[in-house]
């Protein structure tokens, strides 16, 4: 049965989904996740220094996985990373890598007595729509904290302190408060935006036309 208020997610991360779902179910929208399994454990992804090379990559790898999506409103992937000014960006895009070799731990040690803190994680959402890529992006600038602190949410929440949000770091805030100022929150966003645009333009609401 067609569902077009549902969008697949492909990814394997949970606090990925957890964050699109708290993004996008209050506008109507139902957020589900592609099951990985042992014919698709993972899409594979390619080297690039853009994230929006990756998410394109990503995304055409995730519609062929699929295969048949039709009866959903639309395929959709992410790319994100953590970039850090004192090391000239680096994790970057390989921030889910360095997460899990480096680690956490690993980050702090390379800024050790480093005064410049300066940090930024930047998202790209690709979503394949009516045979339509789309892409949308963004960025939430900040610093990383001299200690891991908080437990919830993901990846490099425990250490980055974005520029709004009372000194606090992203794993100290609840998804709804970090969902306000992320680099995720605002790329969903966008995307929202968009989609509200194109129901209520008369070329693409349906009914109008016939
Ligand atoms: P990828 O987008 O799957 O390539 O992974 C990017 C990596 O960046 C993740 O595995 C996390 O370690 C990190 N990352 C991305 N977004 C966030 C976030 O919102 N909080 C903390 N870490 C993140």
């Amino acid at each position: 049965m067609a569902d077009k208020r549902t969008i697949l997610f492909v990814t394997s991360n949970s606090g990925k989904l957890d964050e699109a779902k708290l993004a996008l179910h209050p506008f109507g929208l139902n957020v589900e996740s592609f099951h990985f399994n042992e014919e698709f454990p993972e899409i594979e992804e390619i080297q690039s220094s853009e994230l929006r090379h990756v998410a394109k990559d990503k995304l055409r790898k995730a519609v062929a996985i699929v295969k048949n999506s039709s009866n959903k409103l639309g395929v959709m992937v992410e790319d994100a990373g953590f970039f850090i000014e004192a090391l000239d960006g680096f994790p970057g895009v390989y921030s889910s890598y360095v997460h899990k070799t480096l680690g956490i731990k690993g980050i702090m040690k390379t800024l050790t007595d480093n005064k410049n803190r300066d940090a930024c994680f930047k998202c790209v959402i690709g979503i394949h729509l009516d045979g339509e890529e789309l892409f949308f992006e963004g960025e939430c600038k900040g610093q990383v904290s001299e200690k891991a602190l908080g437990t919830n949410g993901f990846g490099y929440d425990p250490i980055f302190v974005p520029n709004q949000g009372n000194g606090r770091t992203f794993a100290e805030m609840n998804r709804e408060e970090k969902q306000k100022f992320s680099h995720r929150g605002k790329a969903m966003e966008a995307l929202r935006a968009y989609l509200q645009g194109r129901n209520q333009s008369p070329t693409s609401n349906q009914c109008s036309g016939s």
